[in-house]
């Protein structure tokens, strides 16, 4: 028997896991719209959140953007973003995120349980159920966050929601059939697709959409401009990028720093370096 995509949707509202955390706040969902064109006034105000400068960017971008795909390093702070703008999308333009990554570990753990699960906490009262692959408010048909690994993706095709901003985390390792089934799922004039990894190789889908004449906006994040290594300051953004990582070029500006102690750091795994240098564009 073949499953058409809105029975999909239907199964993945069941296998959302267990609840995890419920605000029973009565608290008006349209107190939120006022945010619907602020997502840093969101992200500051109701989250309680800092974002640094370019987090704001990538937020701005995915307010104005239907497109936008962005690469930097390890920790730089993309998924924490991701999860803010989750909400942002879900409280405040009162849509449908769909949340996507190559592994349960990414998706569920590191995001929903982890980034999104401490946004939701530290936030005013925001009204809603979190479960460990799903966000419901209750009374907001059409709210909420479905987390799936991006090997499920491809059966979303089809489905329409009003207001749909999906995320692809780890997007270099996202299949090109999880891009498919996502865009033909953020076709309305105000969904959104946010695309979000590294730049490990100059290939695969991530690569094609940041060449130009593709119609994506996208943006690099360089290790440098980190708040936690312009400052030298690990404790900064605690689990962010440090100069230790960036390695030799930038840490050469400022022998003896002190976060090195003075001892030569470990060379960075490829993975903290951010390639395709050329910066942000349209596409
Ligand atoms: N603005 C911020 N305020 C507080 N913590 C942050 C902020 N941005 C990122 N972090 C934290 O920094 C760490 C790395 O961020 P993360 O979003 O996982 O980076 P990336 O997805 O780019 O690898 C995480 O522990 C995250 O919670
Ligand atoms: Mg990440």
């Amino acid at each position: 028997m073949s499953l058409g995509p809105a029975t999909t949707i239907a199964r993945l509202r069941e296998q959302v896991g267990d609840l995890v955390s419920a605000h029973r706040s009565a608290r008006d969902l349209r107190a939120f719209r006022r945010y619907a064109d602020d997502p840093i006034g969101f992200v500051r105000r109701v989250l309680k959140g800092e974002p640094w400068a370019r987090q704001e960017a990538i937020a701005a971008l995915v307010r104005d953007h239907p497109l936008v795909a962005v690469r930097s390093c390890n920790s730089a702070g993309k998924d924490w973003i991701a999860a803010a703008l989750s909400l942002w999308w879900v409280y405040a333009r009162q849509g449908l995120v769909l949340l996507t990554g190559p592994t349960q570990r990414q998706v569920v753990e590191i995001l929903m349980q982890g980034e999104v699960r401490r946004a939701f906490a530290r936030a005013e009262d925001l009204p809603g159920e979190l479960y460990q692959s799903a966000l419901r408010v209750p009374g907001a048909a059409h709210a909420g966050i479905l987390a799936f690994t991006s090997s499920e993706a491809s059966r979303m095709t089809g489905h329409h929601a009003p207001r749909v901003l999906a995320i692809l985390t780890e997007a270099q390792a996202c299949e090109d059939f999880a891009y498919e089934g996502l865009l033909a799922c953020a076709t309305g004039d105000g969904d959104r697709v946010l695309a979000v990894g590294n730049p490990l190789a100059p290939t695969g889908r991530f690569y094609a959409v940041q060449r130009p004449g593709t119609g994506w906006v996208s943006l690099r994040i360089a290790a440098d401009e980190h708040p936690n290594v312009v400052h030298d300051d690990p404790d900064r953004i605690p689990g962010g990028v440090t100069r230790a990582f960036v390695g030799p070029r930038t840490r050469s500006t400022t022998s003896g720093s002190s976060s090195t102690g003075g001892r030569r750091a470990p060379s960075p795994p490829t993975r903290w370096r951010a390639t395709w240098r050329s910066g942000s564009g349209t596409g």
